[in-house]
């Protein structure tokens, strides 16, 4: 403990190198480089499509404000994206009705996708496809953010496994409130193999996206009540709703299903468990399809993850009822939020508490019979005695500092990285993450779902972890570290050189500052 005290305070401005100066630039790149984000900026200003790019899909994408009927009286104040096929078939694109939530944007793997973004909400903004692999330039990172009526171009090509991927705003600072008001939709990608497997598809291919909400009286959207604690736990509602409706209630029939589920919500985990005591078949995580279908009686969900169940209801009878629920769980004092709404006394519905999250019932009589394949995806092995610093993982601690959560005692700064934050492009390393305090865990026990831009990862290790909930399998973007617990994770850096980030998926904790820089060196 003391050697990494030792280590936190001898952190200092000097370590900070920033980007956007020439001089610090020459030094740390043998002057090789171009400031990214001029070059950035040079490539953007004006948004105008490249005369080499031919998009299989080209797509106009606007956020807006907008008016949705949630519960009976008035219609509920949104923001909204909406999405036009202007080139390529126009099922790719698929609004989930009386929703407040984005269409769903389908695309094949391989494809080359072209997205006209068109802000017209009151506030600068910018789309980033969490999940994603895709150049830095096209990532969404808040540098890049568009002022109200302004546009900004996306293209690139689909090289993501097949998956439940998401879009959602990017702005420092107003991630949160941007997306609570409405503003994410789900980027599913598949591909000839994933078809060749005949999961379950079209009505038996459900995408649920979780999120939690508090209304008004008069059916308005209220986020953070101001009490000082509530951004520090992140925002809690005290109403579950599935793609953008309370009482979400799912009709089957008696047959095999694929439901792809998307943890939507700000700062609400959920420990997602059958009802009726059925184990959790998964057959995906984050980046897609597992190698084989895994059993477990209960998994975590954090914001920003995705999960993927198989469930067949063939053998329950019509008439048959089960739900979803989030079983209870420990999220650790500071983390249960009940300093929240309401004041010190508790909100209605801390983290952590168990709740129903959707209900399922059976309505329909079907002869068809699925068989859930015994292998789902190859898997490349593990190579961690590959990695570049496989002795000497980077290391990176989520602290509190003075009363804002940090990643190794820094905030968010919007052009700069740390030395120990600049990784070179096509390697492999090891990173870990401690949620262990740094020796002060009394200053804030709070879970942590740690998201990377622009990779999907292995995780190789985890430790202080007393619980099943999580998965050793599958392509991760965010993992979840609950209190007292740490992550070993192997990423590639591939393809893409230029600034990407890495941050909490605590949304508010994302937009206080826990999210940092990482810079891909060619
Ligand atoms: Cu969904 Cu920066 O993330
Ligand atoms: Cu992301
Ligand atoms: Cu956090």
């Amino acid at each position: 403990m003391t050697q990494l005290g030792a280590n936190l305070t001898a952190y200092s401005r000097r370590d900070i190198l920033r980007l956007g100066a020439q001089a610090s630039l020459g030094l740390m790149a043998g002057g090789s480089w171009t400031s990214p984000s001029a070059f950035a900026r040079d490539q953007i200003a004006p948004p105008s499509s490249s005369p080499t790019f031919t998009p299989d899909l080209d797509i106009a994408l606007s956020a807006a404000p907008n008016e949705v009927s949630i519960y009976p009286g008035e219609p509920t104040r949104v923001w909204q994206y909406h999405a036009e096929v202007l080139r390529g078939d126009p099922q790719r694109v698929v609004e989930i009705p009386g929703s407040y939530l984005g269409p769903m944007i389908h695309v094949l793997r391989g494809e080359k996708v072209r997205i006209r973004y068109h802000n017209r909400i009151p506030q600068a903004s910018i789309v980033h496809w969490h999940g994603l692999h895709v150049p830095a330039i096209m990532d969404g990172h808040p540098r890049y953010v568009v002022a109200p009526g302004e546009a900004y171009l996306y293209e690139f090509e689909v090289t993501n496994r097949a998956g439940t991927y998401w879009y959602h705003p990017h702005p420092h600072g107003k991630t949160g409130p941007q997306v609570y008001r409405g503003l994410a939709g789900l980027f599913v990608v598949s591909d000839e193999k994933e078809r060749a497997l005949n999961l379950p598809s079209g009505a038996q291919d459900v995408a649920l996206v979780l999120q939690d909400r508090s209304f008004d009286r008069r059916n308005q959207l209220v986020y953070l009540s101001g009490h000082p604690m509530e951004r520090m736990t992140g925002f809690l509602g005290d109403t579950v709703l599935v793609n953008g409706k309370p009482n979400f209630m799912l009709p089957v029939a008696t047959r095999a299903y694929r439901l792809r589920l998307l943890n939507g919500a700000n700062a609400r985990i959920f420990r997602l468990a059958w009802e009726d005591g059925h184990p959790l078949t998964i057959i995906g995580t984050d980046g897609g399809l597992l190698p084989a279908p895994v059993q477990r009686p209960y998994v975590y969900l954090s914001p920003g993850e995705r999960l993927e169940l198989w469930v067949d209801f063939g053998p329950r009878p019509v008439g048959h009822q089960t739900a979803l629920v989030s079983l209870p769980f420990d999220p650790g004092r500071a983390g249960r939020g009940r300093m929240g709404r309401g004041g010190p006394q508790g909100g209605p519905l801390p983290n952590g508490a168990g709740l129903s999250l959707f209900r399922v019932s059976v309505t329909q009589r079907s002869t068809t019979a699925e068989r859930l394949p015994k292998k789902l995806a190859a898997f490349p092995p593990l190579q961690p005695h590959g990695a570049l610093n496989a002795g000497n993982p980077r290391q990176f601690h989520l602290t509190m500092r003075h009363m804002q959560w940090s990643i190794n005692g820094r905030l968010f700064e919007m052009d700069a990285v740390a030395e120990e934050e600049i990784v070179r492009l096509g390697t492999t390393e090891i990173w870990e993450f401690y949620n262990t305090g740094r020796g002060m865990m009394h200053m804030g026990d709070m879970p942590h779902p740690i998201h990377l831009h622009g990779k999907q990862f292995r995780v190789l290790a985890r430790s202080g972890v007393r619980h099943a909930g999580y998965l050793a399998e599958g392509w991760k973007d965010t993992v979840l570290l609950l209190p007292g617990e740490a992550v070993r994770i192997q990423v590639a850096f591939e393809d893409f050189a230029g600034m990407f980030l890495y941050h909490c998926h605590n949304l508010e904790h994302e937009d206080l500052g826990m999210m940092r820089n990482y810079f891909v060196q060619a």
